[in-house]
């Protein structure tokens, strides 16, 4: 088919050979390990975990020790980090790269108050001196570990200074960027663009990633082509759907969409999906966390709704593996593939992680 490349190549990153140029945004409470296992899994070339703060304060924290933890996770682990100290950024990634982190992720894309009120995140694209420091200190605590950056396309719409951040990254030794095609002060509105993108992708000598709002593969190949970069970021349209790699992939590939996954298969992927969830933060916590991952994987379908109601309600494995192997065996008899029915959510409720 023409435009479509007979297949999607292997891509050479920082040194690591990945199976695609598809990555996984890292998202804080999302991305940890059991769904970045899963996303590469189903298709992801990388996924960047969840950030690690950069206060060794915390490093004992429960929560801080499960962000650190990649026993068993496919290479080349990608751990991201956040702060605006560069002594304190470059210890907690000499911290990270002694626990087996491959790659060192620096972030400077998330608007998140807690993160921006510190001064830290997409907070510190306006600060060019305070982030030169940053990165040269990283990148010097970690000679033998690749550092990337991830960042908004600036500050605000009056300075979009990813160019000139790119012209520092390169200088400080960062080994590729990923960029969000949105400003600090978007926060999430708006539509991502991708002219900056593409302005910086021209310009640079790292490889670009290039991200914000591909939710289909159409527009991964259309954010491909219009920006030239070197591969695309996924985050919340992968949330409930880490199948959408495999998707994007077979399309960049063949140029032909896959068919919905089986019922079936979702019902196993899901389960599964649990299982490591309760295993990764016990019963208590796992429960927790699963109920945002079922309210995902489920929105949209058919009597969906009743069901997540229902769902958080309940506080036991056992019941709550037993009533999501129910929904989807009744669903699966009256569909044979996924079929999603978006007048459907009509006055459900959001769960609560
Ligand atoms: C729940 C959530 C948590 C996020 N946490 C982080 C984070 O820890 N670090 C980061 O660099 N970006 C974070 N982001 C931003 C994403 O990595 C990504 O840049 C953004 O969601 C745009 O991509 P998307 O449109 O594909 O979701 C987060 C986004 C969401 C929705």
């Amino acid at each position: 088919m023409q435009g479509f490349s007979c297949h999607l190549p292997a891509m050479d990153f920082v040194g690591y050979t990945l199976r695609n140029n598809l990555f996984v945004a890292p998202m804080a409470g999302v991305t940890d390990r059991p769904f970045r296992q899963l996303c590469k899994k189903l298709g992801a070339g990388l996924a960047v975990s969840e950030m690690v703060t950069s206060n060794s304060l915390l490093y004992g924290s429960a929560k801080t020790q499960r962000r650190a933890n990649h026993d068993g996770e496919v290479a080349p682990i990608s751990v991201q980090i956040a702060g605006a100290d560069p002594a304190m950024m470059a210890e907690a990634a000499k911290y990270n790269a002694d626990r087996g982190a491959q790659i060192i992720d620096i972030n400077m894309g998330c608007p998140a108050k807690k993160v921006c009120n510190v001064m830290a995140g997409s907070a510190l694209l306006q600060h060019e001196a305070l982030v030169s420091k940053i990165l040269t200190a990283v990148v010097n605590a970690v000679p033998d570990t690749p550092v990337t950056l991830k960042i908004r396309t600036g500050w605000n719409i009056e300075n979009k200074n990813a160019p000139s951040i790119l012209r520092i990254a390169e200088e400080s030794g960062i080994r590729a960027l990923a960029i969000h095609g949105r400003t600090r002060c978007q926060q999430y509105r708006g539509e991502a663009e991708f002219d900056t993108i593409a302005a910086v992708k021209a310009a640079a000598h790292i490889p670009v990633i290039a991200n914000g709002d591909i939710s289909t593969p159409e527009k991964a190949k259309a954010v491909l082509e219009k920006t030239g970069a070197d591969g695309v970021m996924i985050g919340r349209a992968a949330q409930g759907r880490p199948w959408i790699f495999r998707e994007i992939e077979h399309y960049l590939r063949t140029g032909e969409k896959l068919p919905p996954p089986a019922v079936s298969e979702i019902q196993a992927i899901l389960l599964e999906h649990l299982e490591d969830l309760y295993g990764f933060y016990g019963t208590e916590t796992g429960v927790r966390v699963a109920r945002k991952h079922i309210s995902w994987y489920t929105k949209g379908l058919s009597g969906s709704a009743a069901f997540r109601h229902q769902m958080n309600r309940l506080d036991r494995i056992d019941e709550q593996r037993a009533v999501v192997d129910d929904f989807f065996r009744h669903l699966g008899q009256r569909h044979e593939h996924l079929v999603y029915d978006n007048s459907a959510e009509t006055g459900d409720e959001e769960l609560a992680a």
